[in-house]
């Protein structure tokens, strides 16, 4: 046997930083916690290289006096818990007294800090040596500079990502930490430049927005909800925007930014039934435990925690979302999301500019006929279906079905193709409306009940600037001095279609847009009206408007594409299949 010895401090701190340090991000996240337990109200982080030549972070928190320096410098060096019991219920971020020896053993390493304006101190630490203090003024507060992460581990630093990876992966363990502390003001430097600023505000979902626009943020649903001891409160999205855009999701327990795959899989049960299988939902959710109902001292890097009695807790967490959506889904059965106010359609009296469309004579109107998916119901579906085979002869079309309600698939000579009915249908819509655009009126419905929409400023001067064509696209809209919006008719796209939405979020799309030139302008109103107005992903299609959608896509000029350059088809070839089946 080989004789055992004690590891010197050194080589002990690198071995803990190999658990608690694992990248850039792991850093950031450690001095940023340490800045909230200092209690910051301001946070200023300047990440160089993706924090592989630097990640610093300053706050104004309560600082550290010079003779603290090397205390908070030694393993198991805190001043956040003094015994183990203190453990249970331990509501700062940090209590292990290992993070910043950790990080020290393992970078060029330097820490100014203050505790009281005027009276700080500078140290560096390379490579876990640490260099003699020396006296600098500045404010209270704390400043951790860590450079050349794992210049001293090879084996470690060759595993460090590109640039571009590890700023993302800093981003996303900031984003969780900002999520739980919107109060804070946070700034954010990529090499030299701005790259987040988040002011200080007092709900979660300001915060989302300051991320990721106010829209994004309006759009998700209220979580609160209390049963016993166990509060699950924040956001969550909408089921019909469940997989329509990145998915996000964010969990803290008791305010501690962790993952659970079990509260997650909760999450996802609370939505069962409102949404297609397969697809997640995005949430950002907090939920507070009684303190000893929860061990934190489970995980390295404190990403996981363990529950006393977890089913309790999954199962409040499914109740608090269920609910949320249920208030929702009542409101969404009237057919519109927000407001409540229903609408028929009724036929409209011709209106001058639906007559350019009408002489057999123009060149557009077979088309623009042709390339309309009828979305109506009942006997019309038929018609449009047979109308769609008559304009069509070319080649018949092929059994569709639908899948996961996002695709829809048929067998072709050569393999198995799958279109995706959004972008399909926003290709399809795309064209029409830039003939529309160019030469006439589209159909309309007109409102039983006309909306009335109150615009902010800006985009009232985006509705302004496009009202010409926006009634060319059907929204016939009265002016209501100041910036409220009467629109008696809709564009009808599909019985589905949100108008309110659709124009609501094409004003937002269009505001502080100069785009020069008429051609230039239609295509971009075009796009973003299509965009808004195609059916999404998540909807049942009937075989009917399967087959008007597929004819209508045919006939378009770029079938294969979208208006934003995505794919609208995937084709499987047999060979591709055989291969996998190995017959090749
Ligand atoms: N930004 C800061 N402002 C004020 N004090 C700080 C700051 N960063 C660290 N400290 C002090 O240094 C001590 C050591 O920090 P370190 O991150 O190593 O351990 P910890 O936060 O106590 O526990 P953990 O290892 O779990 O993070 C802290 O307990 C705190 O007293
Ligand atoms: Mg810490």
């Amino acid at each position: 046997m080989p004789s055992i010895s004690i590891l010197p401090p050194a080589v002990a701190d690198q071995i803990a930083a190999g658990e608690v340090v694992e990248r850039p991000s792991s850093v950031l996240k450690e001095l940023v916690e340490n800045s909230v337990d200092a209690g910051a109200s301001a946070i200023d982080i300047a990440i160089e290289d993706g924090g592989r030549r630097l990640v610093r972070v300053s706050d104004d928190g309560a600082g550290m006096s010079a003779d603290e320096v090397p205390l908070a410098l030694a393993r198991h060096g805190t001043s956040k818990i003094r015994k183990a019991s203190d453990l249970v219920g331990v509501s700062t971020f940090g209590f292990r007294g290992e993070a910043l020896p950790a990080i020290a053993s393992v970078s060029h390493f330097e820490i100014e800090t203050a505790a009281a304006d005027g009276e700080g101190t500078s140290t560096k630490v390379t490579g876990g040596h640490v260099g003699k203090p020396e006296r600098i003024a500045r404010r209270r507060g704390t400043t951790v500079s860590v450079a050349q992460l794992f210049y001293n581990v090879p084996a470690r630093l060759k595993f460090l990502r590109s640039a571009r990876s590890e700023w993302r992966s800093a981003v996303e363990s900031l984003t969780a930490l900002a999520l739980t502390q919107p109060g804070i003001r946070i700034n954010v430097s990529n090499d030299g430049k701005s790259a987040l600023t988040l002011p200080p505000v007092t709900s979660v979902r300001s915060r989302l927005g300051a991320i990721w626009g106010g829209r994004y943020a309006e759009d998700l649903l209220d979580v609160d909800d209390v049963a016993g001891p166990i509060h699950t409160s924040g956001l969550a999205q909408r089921p019909a925007d469940v997989g329509t855009s990145t998915r996000r999701a964010f969990l803290s327990i008791n305010g501690r930014a962790v993952r659970d795959a079990g509260i997650g899989r909760a999450v996802e049960a609370a939505y069962r039934s409102t949404i297609i299988a397969g697809v997640r939902p995005s949430f950002f959710l907090n939920v507070t435990v009684p303190a000893d109902s929860v061990d934190v001292n489970v995980h390295p890097a404190k990403a996981e925690v363990r529950f006393r009695d977890r089913w309790t807790v999954e199962r409040a967490v499914e109740t608090a979302v269920r609910r949320a959506l249920g208030n929702f889904d009542s409101a969404a059965s009237l057919g519109y999301r927000g407001p409540s106010f229903v609408f028929r359609a009724v036929d409209l009296p011709p209106n001058p500019g639906a007559e350019i469309l009408q002489p057999p004579v123009s060149r557009d109107a077979p088309l623009f006929e042709q390339s309309v998916p009828d979305f109506s119901g009942g006997s019309n579906e038929l018609e449009a279906y047979e109308q769609v085979e008559v304009s069509a002869p070319a080649a018949p079309i092929p059994p569709l079905i639908q899948l996961r309600r996002t695709y829809i698939a048929f067998e072709h000579e050569d393999g198995l193709v799958l279109i995706d009915q959004h972008s399909a249908h926003e290709r399809v819509l795309y064209e029409q409306f830039m003939r529309t655009l160019e030469s006439g009126a589209a159909p309309a419905q007109r409102l039983l009940l006309p909306l009335t929409l109150h615009l902010g400023p800006a985009e009232g001067e985006a509705f302004d600037a496009n009202r010409e064509y926006l009634e060319r696209l059907g929204f016939e809209v009265e002016g209501f001095g100041g910036h409220t919006l009467i629109v008696n008719t809709v564009p009808m796209p599909h019985p589905r279609f949100d108008a309110e939405r659709c124009l609501r979020e094409t004003l937002d799309a269009l505001t502080g847009d100069r785009v020069a030139g008429a051609a230039a302008r239609h295509e971009r109103l075009a796009a973003t009206v299509a965009c808004k107005a195609a059916i999404k992903a998540g909807e049942e299609l009937s075989q009917s408007e399967m087959r008007a959608l597929f004819a209508a896509l045919r006939d378009t000029t770029l079938p294969a594409h979208d208006v934003h350059g995505r794919s609208t088809i995937v084709h499987l070839t047999w060979d591709e299949v055989e291969r996998r089946f190995g017959r090749r």
